[in-house]
């Protein structure tokens, strides 16, 4: 639909920038901090470096506030590293790691930026993985403690919660991302498994913080991308369909509805890798209620009918480690009218608004962006980032913002990724996605001095104008 008057950003629009612990943070052993999944990572894609200085943030947390602030930022979305609270998972409570927490969101209370915390964004202590991980229904009692604890220290300073960050990712490509492991036969059933329990921890951490917070606002953050069938053919369709239902509506239906999306279960069940689920599992996730749907999105994609055989799978642009498609449901294709990124990723500012219209129009809960943002290999060159393709990028998908608004979907953030350059989950520290600059290399660490990027001056005006510089 074409509008002759856009909506204009609502007034208090939570403008905001993200990151996640172990990509900004470094410090991975510093002050009792014990190791997550990713710490105990050994092998890292050929080039690309690990997580353990990564931009330092943990040293440099006020500096980088500062920066946010003359960013402008409304609101910054971090994540706490679980293994910073409670070392091993589920033990002690390691006090210089809460500290920590507490003084970063004090230096962002204090300048006026709203804290938008996630609890758990990929990095699971690896004492619990090596106990099973979320194979074992002891992690979601440790997650509820978790969350506990923090809505002990936290609850009178953060009024926004997200439970797990992009739980979709971690089942369909956790080897990429380092995050839930699972092998050989049974492999799949493994992994559904795990994300039952995700799901009940999600549901009672949800329930305990109406409980103890009754003014906090709590939501889910998956990565939700509107899929296109790749033509008109009704198999196509119904493949878009499927797929859909897969990758997207399970983890939204069990976050809201409290019930397993009845394609999505049909598909477990026909395939053998439905989970066990216990007596009071279906009271526990009804009883998990989010106030917004919280959702990262990059790009939709693009599927065919199955072929039934290996020519289904297809690989992401240069993305060697991201297969789409799966044989016997759906067949990954190529997306003709989309431009795409160096990294071989689609750009798909148009998808954006259906992506919002479709979650607004299932569940009708306030929703905020919690990641979308440019990859790219940006060049530091006498003191300044000419990152326009980055401004392009954000430029575009803001204007859908716009449009989903004056479309009647309800959206009250955005939170772009990423407020600061910050290591790729599985393609090392040239590919940047940050406002401000991290002068480091993939395993030379320089001085990590930080930069603004051309991004970080437009961005600070739009958000001057709320959004009223997108028209000019
Ligand atoms: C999301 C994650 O999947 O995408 C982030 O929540 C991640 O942690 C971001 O960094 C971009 O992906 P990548 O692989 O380019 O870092």
């Amino acid at each position: 639909m074409k509008f002759k008057q856009l909506k204009e950003f609502p007034a208090d629009f939570l403008w905001g920038a993200s990151t996640s612990a172990y990509q900004v943070e470094g410090a991975w052993d510093a002050d009792g901090k014990g190791p997550s999944v990713i710490d105990a990572r050994t092998e890292f894609p050929a080039g690309t470096t690990d997580f353990k200085v990564a931009a330092d943030h943990y040293n440099r947390y006020a500096e980088d506030v500062a920066l946010f602030a003359e960013l402008g930022l409304k609101a910054y979305r971090f994540s706490v590293a679980w293994t910073r609270i409670i070392p091993d998972g589920d033990g002690a409570v390691n006090q210089k790691g809460v500290d920590f927490y507490h003084n970063l969101i004090d230096e962002l209370l204090e300048k006026g930026i709203e804290p938008i915390l996630t609890m758990y964004h990929f990095d699971l202590p690896q004492v619990l993985h090596e106990r099973g991980g979320w194979a074992n229904p002891a992690t979601v009692d440790a997650f509820v403690e978790y969350s506990r604890v923090l809505y002990r220290e936290y609850g009178n300073k953060v009024k926004y919660w997200l439970t797990i960050n992009e739980q979709n990712m971690m089942i369909l490509h956790g080897d990429a991302i380092g995050t839930t492991h699972a092998g050989g036969e049974g492999r799949k059933r493994d992994l559904y498994q795990q994300n039952h329990h995700m799901f009940l921890a999600q549901a009672r951490a949800m329930a305990l913080c109406h409980d103890q917070l009754p003014e906090a606002k709590i939501g889910p953050a998956p990565n939700i991308s509107n899929i296109y069938a790749a033509s008109c053919d009704p198999e196509d369709v119904l493949a878009a369909d499927d797929w859909n239902a897969i990758r997207n509506w399970l983890y939204l239906d069990l976050a809201v509805r409290g019930s397993y999306h009845p394609l999505a279960w049909a598909y477990l069940v026909e395939n053998g890798y439905e989970p066990t689920i216990q007596d009071g599992d279906l009271d526990v996730l009804k009883a998990g209620r989010p106030d917004f749907i919280a959702f990262n999105y990059y790009a939709t994609q693009t599927v065919g009918a199955s072929r039934g055989d290996a020519t289904d799978l297809k690989i992401r642009g240069s993305d060697q480690q991201i297969v789409r498609g799966e044989i016997g449901l759906y067949r990954g294709e190529d997306n003709p009218h989309l431009p795409k990124n160096a990294f071989g990723w689609d750009i798909d500012p148009a998808g954006f608004r259906t992506t919002m219209r479709a979650i607004w129009d299932r569940y009708r809960l306030p929703l905020i962006i919690t990641e979308n943002g440019l990859g790219a290999f940006d060049k530091l060159e006498n003191g300044r980032v000419h990152d326009d393709y980055r401004i392009d990028y954000l430029r575009q998908h803001i204007e859908q913002i716009q449009l989903a608004l004056s479309d009647g979907v309800e959206v009250f953030g955005y939170c772009p990724w990423a407020a600061i350059d910050l290591i790729s989950t599985h393609q090392g520290a040239a590919k940047r996605y940050g406002f401000i600059h991290v002068n480091r290399d993939e395993f030379d660490l320089l001085d990590l001095k930080r930069t603004k990027k051309d991004s970080f001056f437009w961005y600070r005006s739009l958000i001057d104008s709320n959004g009223g510089s997108l028209q000019q």
